[in-house]
């Protein structure tokens, strides 16, 4: 591998190469194999929460062999911190009409389960005709919620993780690698 591709700084916090781009390009193949076979038949509306989800989303999508809808909706809970501050603030009003639709909502990451929480909360209100979750990224250990993750593309360990659309303080974003950070 490229040596100036192992590290990445961020306001002098060293992140090191977790997961490489081949592999999550890979693993997002599978993931739209799966759903685009499952959902057979149906019409499903794919929820993408912005921002981190941009990538994760617009390389999942274009795997689906779908009649499909695309939704975005925007929600932040992490500010610049690198933990959760556990309010889940939805910044852009929403009209979209859930009732009787088959949803899968599309994740970067499940950290602690905050966000989806409360989306999935918010969702099952309107009756959709079935709710999933896929989602890049998935920390089992951090958690709290038992939040079931039908399409999930790797297990993670509860390190801080950027790239592929996940950012420390906004930045990291761009990077096509998933990066950790790294032991200090
Ligand atoms: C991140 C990530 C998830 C959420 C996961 O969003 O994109 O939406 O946190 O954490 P949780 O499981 O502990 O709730 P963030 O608030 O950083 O907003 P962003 O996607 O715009 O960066």
């Amino acid at each position: 591998m490229d040596e100036n591709k192992s590290f990445y700084e961020i306001n002098n916090k060293k992140f090191k190469i977790f997961i490489p781009a081949e592999k999550i390009t890979q693993r997002i193949k599978e993931l739209g194999f799966q759903i685009s076979k499952d959902y057979s038949g149906k019409k499903p509306l794919f929820l993408i929460i912005l921002k981190g989800s941009i990538f994760f989303a617009s390389d999942l999508l274009r795997l689906i062999e779908l009649d499909c809808r695309i939704e975005t909706i925007s929600v932040k809970s992490y500010g610049n911190e690198m933990k959760s501050s556990g309010n889940v603030e939805v910044g852009m009003a929403s009209n979209i009409d859930f009732t009787g639709q088959d949803i899968i909502i599309i994740e970067d990451i499940v950290d602690t389960g905050t966000t989806l929480n409360y989306l999935i909360n918010k969702i099952s209100e309107y009756r959709p005709a079935s709710l999933e979750v896929a989602a890049l990224l998935v920390k089992p250990e951090q958690n709290k919620y038992d939040i079931k993750v039908k399409y999930m593309g790797f297990e993670v360990p509860p390190a801080f993780i950027i790239g592929y659309g996940l950012d420390y303080a906004e930045k990291g974003r761009q990077l096509p690698d998933i990066y950790a950070l790294a032991d200090e």
